[in-house]
């Protein structure tokens, strides 16, 4: 009886051992099939990747021809340098804008031959314009240059007994009112005329026209400005303003810096 117990508690031992080993085998079984190893966990491309991938600089990629867009030129400053101080290039001087102050006289003028004398750019200036015009065959000749409040009183003057006050009003500034006080303005002459109105009729005075631009001058006194400037059409009288002022009033065709600083015109004088 007690063997027979036994032997029963022995096969249902044994059965369960059997099922034990049976399952754990199966388990053993499915991990060699599905290996939960890391790379199975890894995407794909991500393990296919090179392992210098991620410190590596990118390929080149490929640009589109390069195609020229137009870059529009810069807009001409016209606060670049001041119109009011009489040392500046730009200063603007006329019968509503006298030298301040009055008597102003500049402190580098430099001679230009004749006895006459110029500020050292303007001095620079024309002579670079006379010998380029010189090489074209168009003989530019200085006729007057800088002018102190003395001089140009006694100008005036002689003006006043020739033609009367209306009349030298309209070719001659009153002293501490002329460009030529500046030491920037300069009369020239050619072609057998000199400081006349023929002179824009040469070939000297074509050629200014055309050319003074180039080395910082401009006709101040066009034909057809005197409502705005005050003065009759004087062909011969050049300002130096430098290249890039005299080369965009130029281009633009702009006759007056009163007009291309949108200045009030001043045909006279203020009262008082
Ligand atoms: N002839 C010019 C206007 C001057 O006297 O300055
Ligand atoms: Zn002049």
């Amino acid at each position: 009886m007690r063997t027979a117990r036994w032997g029963r508690v022995a096969r249902l031992l044994t059965t369960l051992a059997v099922v034990l080993l049976v399952g754990a085998g199966a388990v053993a079984a499915s991990e060699l099939v599905h290996p939960r190893s890391f790379a199975e966990a890894v995407p794909v491309a991500e393990a296919d990747a090179p392992a210098v991938a991620s410190s590596a600089p990118p390929a080149p990629v490929p640009s589109e021809p390069a195609v020229a867009v137009p870059v529009p030129p810069p807009a001409f400053d016209r606060g670049l340098r001041s119109i009011d101080d009489p040392n500046s290039a730009w200063v603007v001087v006329n019968k509503l804008r006298p030298l301040q102050p009055l008597g102003y006289a500049p402190a580098d003028l430099v001679d230009v031959g004749g006895g006459m004398h110029l500020r050292a750019e303007a001095a620079q200036a024309i002579a670079a314009l006379r010998a380029e015009a010189a090489a074209a065959g168009v003989d530019i000749e200085v006729q007057s240059a800088y002018r102190s409040f003395e001089y140009q009183q006694g100008l005036f003057g002689n003006a006043t007994a020739r033609f009367g006050v209306a009349g030298a009003e309209l070719r001659s500034a009153r002293p501490g009112y002329s460009e030529h006080q500046t030491g920037l303005a300069v009369d020239v002459g050619g072609g057998g005329c000199d400081i006349e109105r023929c002179f824009g009729d040469t070939a000297e005075g074509r050629w200014v026209v055309a050319n003074a631009h180039r080395w910082g001058f401009l006709v101040r006194y066009p034909a057809g400005s005197e409502p705005i400037t005050g003065y009759q059409y004087e062909p011969w009288h050049l300002r130096y303003v430098g290249p890039e002022l005299a080369t965009e009033m130029h281009a633009t065709g702009v006759a007056t810096l009163e007009e291309f600083f949108g200045l009030p015109p001043a045909p006279g004088y203020a009262a008082g």
